[in-house]
C-alpha cells in the first residue's frame, strides 16, 4: 500500500519531529526502569519479549533474571533439556512459548551460526516471533526502524488520529503500520517503541481517558474532541457505541446561520454541519427529561464542555439553554449519535462572533437559511435541517 492510502496523518514534518522528541524527553525522564533496557543484548531483549507476550512486566521480572542467568547465551537455552526448561518458565503459563523459542534457537545455531539475525525477514522466519516480536527485538537491539505494534501502540495511534479502523481485524494492521511508519524516531526506534508502550501502560490505558498528565494532548485529535472513549474501535457483533452531541443552530439578526465545514481527520470530513459539540449521553440516560438532562450535564461536565467552548461560547450559549428542542438519533455502522439541537439566537450580526471564538479558518461560514440545502451537507444534518425548521421559529 502506497503512504497516501489513508490520510489519518496529516501532521507537518516539524509536528512529527516534536511528538519525536515529546515522546522520547518523556521516556528519557519517566521510562521504566526494567533490566533488559539496560541491555542490547538481542537475545535478552528477545527473552523479554516472549515472556511479556501474555504476562505483566512485575511478574515477569524474577523470571527474567533467572532465565538469563541460567542460559545465557542462544547456544545454552539450545541444549537446554525440557524438565529445566520447564522449571524455568514454571509459573509464566503458555509453555509453548518456551518450546518456540528453544526450536528457534536450535535454527538460529544450525542457520546463522548461533547469532542472532539482524533484519526482519530472518527475524520472522523464527519459530514464535511475528510481527510485534521482530520489530520489538529489530528495533531495540539491532536500530531497526520499525514500529512494535501491539494493543498499546495501536491504542495510542487509534486516538491520536481517531482511527476508524477496527483494531481486532488483522488486515487493518497496516493502516496503523503506516502511520507509525512515519512517526517513529529514526534515530532512537527501540526507545520510541519503547517509550510508547510505557505510555499506553501508565497514562494513556484502556480506561484513561482525559488522564491529567497526559503528555500528548498536544497531539491528540480525539483528546481535543473528547472522543478519547471511542478508540481504539473494536467492533462488537451486537453493541454499538452511544455518544451524545449538542447542535448549536446559532442564528444572528439578519437570519443567516452559522455553518462548519467538517475538517480533515473529522468524521463527515468536507460536508457542512451546525456546529457540532460532543457531551456525555450517559448522564443523560440517568435524567429523566432530557431539559433537565441537558442542564444537568452541561453543569456536570462544565469543564468538559468548557475546555472545547471559548469563555466567548459560554457567554453566549449558556443563558440560552432554556430553548433547547429537539434531538435527532442517527446511526452509523458502529456507532449511535444522539444530537440534540440548541438554539440560540444573537441580536447582531454575529460577525465578531468568530472573531471572539479566535476562528480564523473558512470552516465556519455564516449561511442564510434558504442557502443552506445548497451546500453540501450528510444525511445527519438534513435531518437536522429539517427538525430545527420545524421546532425553531
Ligand atoms: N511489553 C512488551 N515489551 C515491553 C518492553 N520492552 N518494555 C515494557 N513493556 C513491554
Amino acid at each position: 500500500m502506497s503512504e497516501e492510502s489513508n490520510n489519518y496523518l496529516n501532521w507537518s514534518f516539524q509536528k512529527i519531529h516534536k511528538f519525536r522528541k515529546t515522546v522520547l524527553n518523556w521516556y528519557d525522564q519517566e521510562g521504566r526502569d526494567l533490566p533488559w533496557r539496560k541491555s542490547k543484548n538481542p537475545y535478552h531483549i528477545w527473552v523479554s519479549e516472549i515472556m511479556l507476550q501474555q504476562t505483566q512486566v512485575n511478574t515477569v521480572l524474577p523470571y527474567y533474571e533467572r532465565f538469563i542467568t541460567e542460559l545465557p547465551t542462544i547456544e545454552d537455552l539450545s541444549v537446554c533439556p525440557e524438565e529445566k526448561l520447564h522449571q524455568l518458565w514454571q509459573g509464566l503459563g503458555y509453555y509453548s512459548r518456551v518450546r518456540n523459542m528453544q526450536s528457534a534457537a536450535k535454527q538460529i545455531m544450525t542457520d546463522y551460526d548461533g547469532i542472532m539475525p539482524s533484519n526482519m525477514k530472518d527475524l520472522l522466519s523464527l519459530k514464535g516471533i511475528g510481527p510485534y516480536t521482530a520489530a520489538a527485538i529489530g528495533s531495540i537491539a539491532f536500530g531497526l526502524v520499525e514500529p512494535a505494534i501491539d494493543g498499546n501502540l495501536m491504542r495510542i495511534t487509534a486516538r491520536l488520529f481517531e482511527v476508524e479502523e477496527d483494531i481486532s481485524q488483522a488486515k487493518n494492521r497496516i493502516v496503523f503500520k503506516e502511520i507509525l511508519d512515519r512517526l517513529i524516531d529514526p534515530e532512537r526506534p527501540g526507545d520510541f517503541n519503547q517509550a510508547l508502550m510505557d505510555i499506553g501502560a501508565t497514562i494513556m490505558t484502556p480506561n484513561n481517558y482525559r488522564p491529567e498528565n497526559h503528555i500528548l494532548k498536544d497531539f491528540d485529535q480525539s483528546y481535543q474532541n473528547h472522543t478519547s472513549h471511542l478508540y481504539p474501535v473494536k467492533r462488537k457483533k451486537t453493541k454499538q457505541i452511544e455518544q451524545g452531541w449538542l447542535a448549536f443552530v446559532i442564528q444572528n439578526e439578519k437570519g443567516e446561520i452559522l455553518m462548519r465545514q467538517h475538517q480533515t481527520g473529522e468524521l463527515l470530513v468536507g460536508l457542512w454541519h451546525y456546529p457540532l459539540v460532543a457531551f456525555d449521553l450517559l448522564s443523560l440516560k440517568e435524567a429523566s427529561e432530557a431539559r433537565d438532562a441537558f442542564v444537568y450535564t452541561y453543569l456536570k461536565h462544565d469543564q468538559l464542555v468548557a475546555e472545547s467552548l471559548t469563555d466567548q461560547f459560554r457567554q453566549y450559549f449558556i443563558p440560552q439553554i432554556d430553548n433547547l428542542k429537539a434531538t435527532v438519533k442517527h446511526v452509523f455502522s458502529h456507532r449511535i449519535w444522539q444530537v440534540m439541537i440548541v438554539p440560540v439566537n444573537l441580536k447582531d450580526s454575529g460577525y465578531q462572533l468568530l472573531e471572539q471564538l479566535h476562528v480564523t479558518d473558512t470552516s465556519f461560514q455564516w449561511v442564510a437559511k434558504d442557502e443552506i440545502e445548497q451546500l453540501a451537507l450528510s444525511s445527519l444534518q438534513v435531518k437536522l435541517f429539517d427538525l430545527a425548521n420545524k421546532v425553531i421559529r
